[in-house]
């Protein structure tokens, strides 16, 4: 299976699933690497890894329509089989989904339906739970709304704060999507939640 990546940030999820692709028997390999802003560490890491990478920004473009329409043809030239949004932190418009949408995949610090949004790790220690994890799920048109693919729990720490908390939440959570997107790539496309269909629709 072709994996497009995006991502905002650091790219540790993006390096997790590098290190497994390594590996012929995963069954993926990553084709290119996209970002929506300059600088990230997850682009430098792809450029190590000698892919191709692209940024599409969104204050490049006069609306988000048509930043997202761009963001489509990006990832599309590289042909994925999926992509994967690994810490990716923009919404996916309608012209993304159009194309994309059942084969697009998220990463998030949270049990979802709990603590959806930037701000999941601080939200669930201010709000005092003992437990939260972290959730792969398909995209939809929402922040984190799509169907749930795979979670798993994290207990919070009394001595816990934002940055501890997150760290031991990617660990696991790097693990998790691994496991997520070899299964996806073995399995096939026919084989996933009930309500998507994975089925390239445009491409
Ligand atoms: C992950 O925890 C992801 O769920 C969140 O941002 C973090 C990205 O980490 N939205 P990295 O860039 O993969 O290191």
């Amino acid at each position: 299976a072709r994996l497009v990546v995006l991502v905002s940030g650091a790219g540790t999820n993006l390096q997790a699933l590098l290190d497994a692709c390594s590996d012929p028997a995963y069954g993926a390999q990553v084709v290119a690497v996209g970002a929506d802003r300059d600088g990230t560490g997850g682009v430098a890491r792809a450029e190590r890894a000698g892919l191709p990478t692209f940024v599409v920004r969104l204050p490049d473009f006069p609306d988000r329509a048509q930043w997202d329409a761009a963001l489509a043809d990006a990832v599309a030239e590289h042909k994925p089989d999926l992509v994967v949004s690994a810490g990716f932190m923009k919404i996916f418009g309608p012209r993304f989904l159009e194309r994309f949408g059942g084969r697009t995949i998220n990463t998030h610090p949270a049990l979802l339906p709990a603590f959806p949004g930037a701000h999941a790790v601080r939200q669930a220690l201010d709000y005092g739970v003992k437990v939260t994890g972290c959730t792969v799920h398909f995209v939809d048109e929402g922040v984190d709304t799509g169907p749930v693919i795979a979670q798993e729990a994290v207990r919070v720490g009394w001595h816990d704060d934002e940055e501890t908390l997150h760290e031991r939440i990617k660990q696991v959570e790097r693990r998790l999507l691994v496991e997520v997107v070899g299964r996806l790539a073995r399995d096939g496309w026919t084989q996933r939640g009930r309500r998507v269909s994975m089925k390239c629709r445009t491409c």
